[in-house]
């Protein structure tokens, strides 16, 4: 008769031994989300890290888990502190990601924070957030498991940040893969395609205003509707948002609007027609002219090395690409 191992000790006993290498890769293989786990430490001290082993555990009574490596300075805050805040990424917050991974810096620089109970930091603009009183901690390991009930939480409508195989990524609906011709045509797509091409320096450019606007606490939304309001003051919102669907290729939630409003950079005002319009206030203007500033350099950073004929050609050339694809839409 077998005996089920008890301690962790018995367990690292009993455990054959694999690659770690191939473990890990083995592990890695699992496509997850990506969180950023927060608490409060002794003193009061902001404490939060990059986690993706978090996972949904039941609806009633409404409870989430987590793993932290032992080898974590901050065990025993996260054991200690009563409450964590779980923040699921949006795609486009990889760089607080790398940032919530690092060692050394102070994570939290820079970031406008909520507080939620005990103190806790809480992150903005997140995809969703979850506000856990801790109910239960397991040993798992080389990792110890942390459980906890939701109090609060909260989910807007992005697109998440992917992590597999050790690399970022972002979720592409199958039906946008069944709407190529065939799945043969879709993977012949080589680096030589001019559509490879274009997709591909357009992901790389925005990357780095994303990043820019990012480092200026700033998210691509708020800057479209700023930028939007900035060029036709005194829009609607439905309008708002349909400009953004022909400058982005996707609307912005309207949800964006509203933050903005309360943040005091935009303000509605009767339109005397029955509408409602939205309005920049002064702070919003200043903050209209940080934007331009910051697309400026951006687009500096964009001509990198190429010479301003390069830079006129290429202007031309998209042009031309523009209109040729205009002309071959579908009405
Ligand atoms: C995508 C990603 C997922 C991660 N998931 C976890 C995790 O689930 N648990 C963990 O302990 N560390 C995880 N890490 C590593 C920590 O974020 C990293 O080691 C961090 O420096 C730990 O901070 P600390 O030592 O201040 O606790 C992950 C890192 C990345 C980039």
């Amino acid at each position: 008769m077998t005996t089920q191992p008890s301690t962790q000790a018995d367990l690292a006993k009993a455990s054959p031994v694999f690659d770690g290498r191939a473990l890990r890769d083995a592990f890695g293989s699992f496509a997850t989300g990506v969180t950023i786990v927060t608490t409060s430490g002794p003193g009061g001290v902001d404490i939060g890290l990059t986690a993706n082993s978090f996972s949904s555990v039941s609806l009633d009574p409404p409870m989430v888990l987590w793993s932290l490596a032992r080898t974590s300075l901050n065990m025993d805050a996260f054991r200690d502190s009563g409450h964590f805040a779980v923040h699921i990424l949006s795609a486009d917050q990889e760089t607080l990601s790398t940032r919530f991974a690092s060692k050394g810096i102070d994570r939290f620089e820079g970031l406008t924070l909520d507080r939620g109970p005990g103190n806790i930091p809480m992150l903005q603009d997140c995809m969703a957030r979850f506000t856990c009183k801790l109910a239960y901690q397991y040993e798992g390991g080389d990792h110890v498991i942390f459980v906890g009930e939701i109090v609060d939480f909260g989910h807007s409508a992005r697109k998440p940040l992917v992590f597999h195989g050790g690399r970022y990524g972002m979720l592409l609906p199958k039906q946008i893969l069944a709407s190529v011709n065939s799945p043969d045509e879709f993977s012949n797509l080589s680096s030589d395609d001019l559509l490879y091409q274009v997709s591909n320096a357009y992901f790389r450019t925005r990357q780095t205003v994303v990043e820019k606007l990012e480092s200026h606490r700033w998210t691509a939304e708020e800057y479209a509707v700023l930028s939007i309001i900035g060029r036709e003051d005194g829009l609607c919102v439905p309008q708002i948002v349909a400009r953004s669907e022909q400058v982005r290729g996707k609307g912005i939630s309207a949800s964006i609007v509203q933050k903005l409003i309360v943040r005091g950079l935009l303000h509605e005002a009767d339109a005397g027609d029955g509408h409602v319009t939205v309005r920049l206030t002064p702070e919003g203007r200043l903050a209209v002219l940080e934007l331009i500033a910051i697309r400026k350099s951006s687009e500096a950073d964009v001509q990198g090395s190429l010479d301003p004929s390069e830079v006129q050609l290429l202007k031309h050339l998209l042009a031309r690409l523009e209109q040729s694809a205009n002309a071959v839409a579908p009405t």
